[in-house]
């Protein structure tokens, strides 16, 4: 009797850690599951489609020279070694995911994984900062293909018109960046500045119609991209074997660790994008074989491909001791080959860097909805996000809000706060996910595991060092404007998701459960009233 009068905070808290069974979870995606479509190499092809972006075409010029305004200090020659860094922090976590895929294949990836094992509160906050490496990383990778979009046409100044070569700042820019160029360019409607970045919506509109489509469509547009933007790189590293000039490799660090390190954390960025196909487990075939062939297996191939990138871009271009050209920081392949006279190669470059870009977005934007499909299942999220189209199969109505949020959001976020932000999404959903495989292994220790991470605990324990060591070193490290600004919107971020969960998702899985048991209860009356 007592205790009903004692206020709930006792149960409250007790629901916040409630454990989702992964049974459940499995059982929850046989009933309205996605369709199987994915085979192994549609796998690898998303995951190097949706790894192979921005970071190698334009973020790499950034970690090799440091940034133009001086806040972040340049690897040099030394950008093979941020590469290894970078992928070694990876390749925990991508362990760390692979176990998990193969255990609990549903879509939600680790978001799922961590409703597993840290509760509902914690699975809430880890969608929401999903959100970060997913939809915000995808506003990234938009403003980018905008303006590798502007910088390729420019090659054709000659024959298109003026006003399509050379647009108002305003039609091409979000605010910050047209801020940046010129203020007096944009034009303002009742006393608010108007930026809209015109390719990037397009673009995202685009993509958001193939997503909706259908997820096999969204492959094979991805494996055609692929093909391009590989074949592209491979060009680069073969003719730019020719220009490399070892003089240009010493001195190899010139700003010692501190360059190193920071360059890894750039660098980072270009590596996201393989837990990507975690989300997509539902809809593999044989995601027990095929996900960690597929992870790791792209994660290997773009390594192999950056290192090499990263050794003929330092031998062609000298990254320390020199005025840096902006070309470097924009296109740095293309720059490189401009600067031999190369300019065919230069132009396939672009257009491959182009099909890089939008494999990307089309990976990114799929992840993010498989995520908010979970939770919404999950009663995280309206029901409604639930629906999959009659024809198409494929969540239509979240990819489409998706497709929405992130036009808003290219009028908001310029490249560099959304790729921060998107870095420390992603370094804290590869710390969760190695907790959490610990948590499990210590919980659920029988659970079948087709796949299990070797040394555990040791390898999930280096994941959790390498990430969390990399996002406290650039916070400390980093003084540019845009580096403090996605600190702090990282924080309002967290603190905006635990708000809505109190006001909204903690409610609804109290109503949901309360709808359970009335339902218990009304199908066992009916049963004894059958037997009277
Ligand atoms: N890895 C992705 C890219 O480089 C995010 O664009």
């Amino acid at each position: 009797m007592a205790e009903k009068n004692i206020f709930p905070i006792s149960q409250i808290l007790r629901k916040m850690v409630t454990r989702k069974n992964p049974d459940d979870a499995l059982a929850g995606a046989a009933k309205g599951g996605l369709e199987k479509t994915l085979g192994v190499w549609d796998l690898i092809i998303l995951g190097v489609g949706a790894i192979i972006g921005s970071g190698i075409f334009a973020v790499v010029g950034i970690a090799a020279a440091g940034s133009a305004d001086g806040s972040s200090p340049g690897a040099g020659p030394a950008l093979i070694v941020s590469m290894v860094i970078a992928a070694i922090a990876c390749v925990f976590s991508a362990l760390c995911y692979s176990e998990f895929a193969t255990m609990i294949p549903v879509a939600g990836g680790a978001y799922t994984y961590t409703f597993a094992t840290l509760g509902e509160f914690s699975a809430w906050i880890i969608g929401w900062i999903l959100m970060l490496e997913y939809a915000i990383g995808f506003i990234a990778v938009a403003c980018a293909w905008t303006n590798h979009f502007m910088q390729f046409i420019k090659g054709f100044s000659a024959i298109l018109p003026a006003w399509f070569v050379n647009p108002p700042v305003w039609l091409v820019n979000d605010f910050r960046t047209a801020s940046n160029i010129d203020p007096s360019a944009i034009p303002h409607i009742a006393g608010i500045p108007f930026c809209i970045n015109l390719p990037a919506i397009i673009m995202i509109a685009i993509t958001t119609a193939i997503l909706v489509k259908g997820t096999k469509d969204s492959a094979k547009m991805a494996g055609i991209m692929v093909a391009v933007k590989l074949g592209v790189i491979t060009l680069f590293v073969l003719a730019g074997a020719f220009y490399v000039r070892p003089e240009n490799w010493t001195p190899f660090a010139p700003n010692g660790f501190e360059g190193v390190f920071m360059g890894a954390f750039i660098i980072f960025f270009a590596y996201i994008g393989f837990d990507a196909l975690a989300t997509a487990a539902e809809e593999c075939k044989n995601p027990q074989k095929d996900l960690p062939v597929g992870i790791l297996g792209s994660l290997l191939v773009t390594t192999v491909v950056y290192v090499l990138v990263a050794l003929v871009l330092t031998g062609m271009q000298p990254t320390s001791g020199v005025a840096i050209p902006e070309g470097l920081f924009k296109a740095p392949m293309a720059f490189a080959m401009t600067a031999v006279n190369q300019n065919w190669i230069a132009g396939l470059i672009s257009v491959g860097s182009l099909a890089g870009l939008t494999s990307v977005l089309l990976v990114m934007h799929m992840a993010a909805t498989r995520v908010l499909f979970a939770m919404s299942r999950d009663n995280f999220l309206p029901r409604v996000f639930q629906k999959i189209h009659p024809k198409f199969n494929t969540p239509h109505i979240l990819t489409i809000t998706v497709g929405v949020v992130g036009i808003l959001g290219t009028l908001i976020l310029d490249l560099n706060v959304a790729a921060s932000l998107c870095n420390f999404g992603t370094f804290t959903s590869f710390i969760i996910v190695c907790v959490a495989i610990l948590i499990l292994r210590k919980v659920d220790p029988d659970r079948p595991r087709p796949f299990k991470v070797p040394f555990c605990p040791w390898f999930p324990l280096l994941g959790i060092l390498c990430c969390g060591g990399l996002m406290v070193f650039s916070m400390v490290i980093s003084k540019g404007e845009a580096a403090v600004l996605s600190t702090e919107l990282f924080v309002v971020w967290v603190i905006m998701g635990a708000l809505i969960y109190a006001s909204y998702g903690y409610r609804k899985n109290r109503q949901m459960e309360k709808l359970a048991e009335n339902e218990e209860i009304a199908g066992k009356n009916e049963i004894e009233a059958g037997i009277k």
